[in-house]
């Protein structure tokens, strides 16, 4: 975050304070000063306190107010990618969407694999709008053989290492690194896919790819994945008495998510997290802009993810978000990059599939965007308004249905499927460390 621009103290009047982390939901005032929560009380009380530092004010009557958002997945292309997003313009969409802290991945150019990368990636020069947390790689290169630095890595700030995109397969290189990340207290987030049994594919495996002629990603080939690493959970709490913590990306199938739940309910330290283009759209929706890893699935995988997202099973909602330029994606589908742009949807969709039509309580949206993914990479002071967290907020109109425009995206590229969707929930205010970082007026 840029530590130039320092944060004038603000009071936000007359919302709805929605706040998971201390199942509050009332009209509140907020008060932020010197950069976090000064005091959160009942309307009007606050008013002296935010003469004396004197501070603005912003209308928020008729809205929620909630934490700012944290994505524990998102690829800003920076080292190296420049054409696709910058550090600056993903983080000025993740702010447009709400977010006020991002989890960048480490498949860059060249992958971060080091502690001057990931402090490279932070440093205030980058021009951040928003926090920006690195997850460098768990192997060097991410090639999956010679774990990186995971103590230099913690000390530069990673609250996680990941392979993502190239999942590791070698069970021996697997376990090593869920036993090195253990000792350290660090996450270790799985992108679960057996790339052995992916090549050439473009698509899920079903009646879709069929009638296309395009080879498919089976749904073992993500459950397996994360079967074989939960086994390596248990293997090392018994032998090692260690207790590793394995964070399963963006789980798109109903085997996987069983896995998961079982493993939950044996004790196992796992979390996992679900994109919204997994809740939102099936395989029947695939054309370039939807080509995605892991695939969009069947209706009856998009119904599982729906009631993992609802029973609980799923900790975290993660926009993967994935930028590439339009040349690279207006081709063949079969050579098209993976991926699609997720930052400026993700509440507009949870909203209107989640909330408004399976029936999720509001609140438990928000937790899945704030105090849930916090507590996925135990963000302390994060993803909450308790008092002396960090002044991140987001305030919008939970009601307000709208169609996004791609066009209008602030991310350096357009590559969604979601152009003209009904959204739900406009995002009016965006406030990062104290700061307005989006501002819809
Ligand atoms: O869709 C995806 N895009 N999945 C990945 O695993 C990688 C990502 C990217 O970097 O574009
Ligand atoms: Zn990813």
């Amino acid at each position: 975050m840029s530590s130039s621009k320092t944060s004038s103290a603000i009071l936000i009047r007359g919302g709805r304070v929605v706040d998971p982390s201390r199942s509050a939901d009332a009209l509140s005032d907020v008060l932020l000063d010197g950069g976090v929560i000064a005091e959160v009380a009942a309307p009007g009380k606050l008013d002296a306190a935010a003469k004396k530092v004197r501070a603005e004010f912003l209308e928020a009557d008729g809205c929620v107010v909630a934490p700012g958002f944290i994505d524990l997945h998102v690829h800003l292309r920076e080292p190296g990618q420049t054409h696709k997003e910058t550090i600056r313009t993903g983080t000025m969409a993740a702010a447009a969407g709400g977010f006020t802290t991002v989890c960048a991945m480490p498949n860059t150019t060249p992958v971060n694999d080091t502690p001057e990368w990931s402090r490279w990636m932070q440093d205030p020069e980058r021009g951040a709008s928003v926090r920006l947390l690195p997850v460098p790689a768990a192997t060097v290169g991410s090639m999956g053989e010679k774990l990186t630095d995971y103590a230099a890595l913690k000390k530069a700030g990673a609250i996680a290492v990941s392979d993502d995109g190239k999942p590791i397969l070698e069970d021996k290189i697997m376990r090593a690194c869920l036993v090195a990340a253990a000792k350290l207290g660090l996450p270790v987030s799985q992108h679960a896919e057996d790339t052995r049994l992916t090549g050439g594919c473009s698509m899920h495996a079903g009646d879709v790819s069929f009638r296309l002629g395009l080879r498919g990603m089976t749904i073992e080939a993500e459950s397996q994945i994360v079967e074989r690493d939960i086994r390596l959970l248990e293997e090392i709490e018994r032998k090692e008495k260690l207790r590793p913590h394995l964070h399963v990306q963006h789980v798109s199938t109903l085997k996987a998510l069983e896995a998961i739940r079982a493993a939950k309910k044996r004790g196992l330290h796992v979390t996992c997290e679900v994109a919204p283009h997994h809740f939102a759209l099936t395989d029947e929706a695939v054309f370039t802009s939807a080509k995605m890893n892991p695939p969009l699935r069947p209706e009856s995988e998009r119904q599982a993810c729906i009631a993992a997202l609802l029973d609980g099973t799923v900790d975290a909602i993660a926009t993967d978000h994935a930028p590439h330029a339009h040349h690279e994606k207006n081709v063949e589908f079969e050579r098209a990059p993976n991926g699609i742009t997720g930052l400026e949807t993700a509440l507009g969709l949870a909203l209107r599939l989640l909330h408004s039509q399976y029936g999720m309580p509001l609140e438990k949206v928000l937790a899945l965007l704030t105090n849930g993914p916090a507590s996925v990479f135990s963000l302390t002071g994060l993803g909450t308004l308790k008092k002396g967290a960090s002044a991140d907020v987001c305030v919008f109109d939970a009601g307000k249905v709208w169609a996004f425009d791609a066009e209008r995206s602030l991310s350096m590229s357009k590559n969604t499927p979601f152009h003209d969707h009904a959204m739900q929930g406009q995002i009016l205010w965006t406030i990062a460390s104290g700061r307005v970082v989006y501002s819809a007026k």
